[in-house]
């Protein structure tokens, strides 16, 4: 099917703070004629210090207007969310399709040649059931170091990224063999180029593209199944 037939849709996109806004921005240049709605929750960002029942609570309570703007998607742009609350958002809400995130554990582990890879998270996300199931599947046989980053959400939020380490944390990291480093918390996307530029030789990954394609296909479908029953 081409692209010019599938329908105009209105995509929602959820973040506890500003970590949402860049993967909005990134999704509206992908999908021009659809309508990316941004939601977020300043009143309790950062997320990644509450505990699951509360980001479960926060979550569903913070895409209400995203809901009631008629989204058909709506992406949980928030490892932190996703990984704590989707399954309790997807019985809430069983005809919205929700596209979760979750620390890019699998492309990590494959794409690493050292056999170390670093998780840029929450102490949420990385106390989440989710983000252990993964590790268990997917990096049994890789060393992961977890960076303590449970300040960065806050410290991005209010527009003193600069003062993170990020040079000092990939020099570290890079004494210590790793080679790949996942940014499995949406805030750090904004520190992305900072973290390329502090070693070229580093792989640096964050699910942006990942979204794009999820959409992309369930825009297809959904155009599919829509033609087929009218
Ligand atoms: N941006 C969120 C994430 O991807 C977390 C920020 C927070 O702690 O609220 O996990």
């Amino acid at each position: 099917m081409s692209r010019a037939t599938l329908l105009v849709m209105k995509i929602g996109v959820f973040d506890s703070g500003i970590g949402g806004k860049i993967v909005a921005d990134e999704l509206q240049l992908a999908f021009t004629d659809d309508e990316i709605l941004y939601a977020h929750d300043r009143e309790h960002v950062p997320y990644g210090n509450k505990s699951p029942e509360e980001i479960q609570q926060l979550t569903l309570l913070a895409i209400t207007p995203l809901i009631n703007a008629g989204c058909t998607v709506i992406v949980i742009a928030c490892n932190t969310a996703s990984t704590n609350a989707i399954s309790f958002l997807r019985k809430t809400h069983p005809r919205i399709f929700f596209i979760g995130l979750e620390p890019m554990i699998k492309p990590a582990a494959t794409q690493t040649k050292s056999g170390v890879i670093a998780v840029c998270a929450t102490r949420a996300t990385l106390a989440s059931e989710s983000y252990a199931i993964l590790k268990e599947m997917w990096a049994k046989d890789v060393r992961v170091i977890e960076p303590d980053c449970h300040e960065w959400a806050s410290v991005i939020e209010n527009n003193r990224s600069e003062e993170i380490e990020v040079a000092a944390l990939v020099a570290d990291l890079r004494k210590k063999r790793c080679d790949v480093i996942v940014l499995g918390c949406t805030h750090y996307h904004w520190l992305k180029k900072r973290f390329q530029n502090a070693n070229q030789n580093m792989i640096i990954l964050e699910p942006t593209d990942a979204i794009r394609q999820r959409i992309d296909h369930f825009k297809q479908d959904y155009s599919s199944f829509t033609a087929a029953t009218n």
